[in-house]
């Protein structure tokens, strides 16, 4: 498996299962309700006091997913008279969150800081001026693999009184300190990055979004976001399996070593064969052949020979950058790895790929 987001192996970990099997025999395999009524758990609860713990936050605040998350909170962020400054590979879920506020919007080039101050300079002449300026960016980019530079777009960000909202999906249980994502790996402070959203459905290897932040913008959040109020909370096997992921990231260092130790005996080796692998600085690495309908022979390929590697085309990358986009995972063992490597191998030569 060389595509799933389940960068830890986690989904298969013996303590989640454990635990989402005993919480459902407790508490049943349904919430109810919507937390704001009936369905609001002492597991939702346990599970926000443990995340804000993890992340080093004052609180935290658990949505049904990531995308419910972006849709739900970003347009009661900025609204009429405000503007959002997004980069231009923004996730889609942050897409629709835009949509959805009546804010303006500005766009920089894709992790380019010096377009962003561009952007934030313009957005200052503004007449009459904005009442709030909102930036927001991926921290990982998953068609590339690439960082977003947050250190220095939480410094534009102060220097131009703006909120910074980071969604750090492909971060967590990935960069930082002990997997707690690209806020700790940047070691930035906490009120220079305003919002930090994250998901359960990839490296933590269940499903739900979340936010951290400060007090005020929890409150303001579950009061305000209506995918939060309006729509039924995870079941308890859900909530127990997510808060058993932050147990092993805290104490199982081991996955995340074994994630990037794969990540670069991976990255090393295909580069050595002559592969293109983009410019990725994490665990996913686009193998980057061109045409299409390459992408689709070369993948096609790999499944025949029991490696499950799907292509991304076009739309979803340039017409020329279409890709194998490998996500490593750190239950592999380095068999695996040179098993899978030997067909890629195989079959890039035949395609004369390399
Ligand atoms: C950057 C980013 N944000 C948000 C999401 C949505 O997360 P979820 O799967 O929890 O809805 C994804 C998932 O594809 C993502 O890659």
């Amino acid at each position: 498996m060389f595509c799933s987001n389940n960068y830890l192996g986690l989904s298969n970990h013996p303590k989640l299962k454990e635990a989402a099997v005993r919480a459902i025999q407790s508490h049943g395999v349904g919430s109810g309700s919507v937390r704001p009524i009936a369905g609001n758990m002492d597991l939702h609860v346990e599970l926000e006091g443990r995340l804000a713990k993890f992340k080093h936050a004052e609180a935290s605040l658990v949505y049904q997913t990531g995308f419910a998350a972006n849709s739900g909170l970003i347009p009661q962020l900025a609204g009429k008279g405000d503007v959002i400054v997004s980069d231009e590979l923004n996730h889609g879920s942050i897409i629709d969150g835009v949509r959805l506020s009546h804010a303006e919007r500005a766009v920089y080039k894709h992790t380019d800081t010096q377009d962003l101050k561009r952007v934030l300079e313009e957005t200052e002449k503004h007449d009459p001026p904005y009442r709030r300026i909102l930036i927001i960016t991926d921290g990982v980019f998953s068609m590339d693999g690439d960082i977003a530079p947050l250190d220095e777009i939480a410094e534009l960000g102060a220097e131009h009184n703006a909120m910074v909202y980071v969604d750090d999906a492909h971060g967590e249980g990935v960069l930082g300190e002990g997997g707690r994502g690209i806020v700790s790996h940047f070691k930035l402070d906490r009120d220079k990055v305003h919002v930090e959203m994250g998901t359960f459905s990839k490296a933590f290897g269940v499903v739900g979004g979340h936010i951290s932040g400060s007090i005020d913008l929890i409150n303001f959040s579950y009061n305000k976001s209506r995918t939060w109020l309006l729509s039924g909370s995870h079941p308890p096997g859900v909530a127990a399996a997510c808060i058993a992921a932050i147990d092993i990231l805290e104490t199982e260092p081991w996955h995340v070593q074994n994630l990037w130790e794969n990540t670069r005996y991976f990255k090393k080796t295909m580069k050595d064969l002559g592969f293109n692998i983009g410019n990725s600085a994490t665990p996913i690495t686009p193998i980057i052949v061109g045409e299409s309908g390459l992408a689709k022979r070369l993948s096609a390929g790999l499944f025949e020979k029991s490696v499950f590697a799907l292509p991304i085309v076009y739309p979803m990358v340039a017409r020329d950058k279409a890709r194998i986009r490998t996500i490593m995972n750190a239950a592999l063992t380095k068999d695996d790895l040179n098993f899978a490597i030997e067909a890629f191998e195989k079959i890039a030569r035949e395609l004369h790929i390399i």
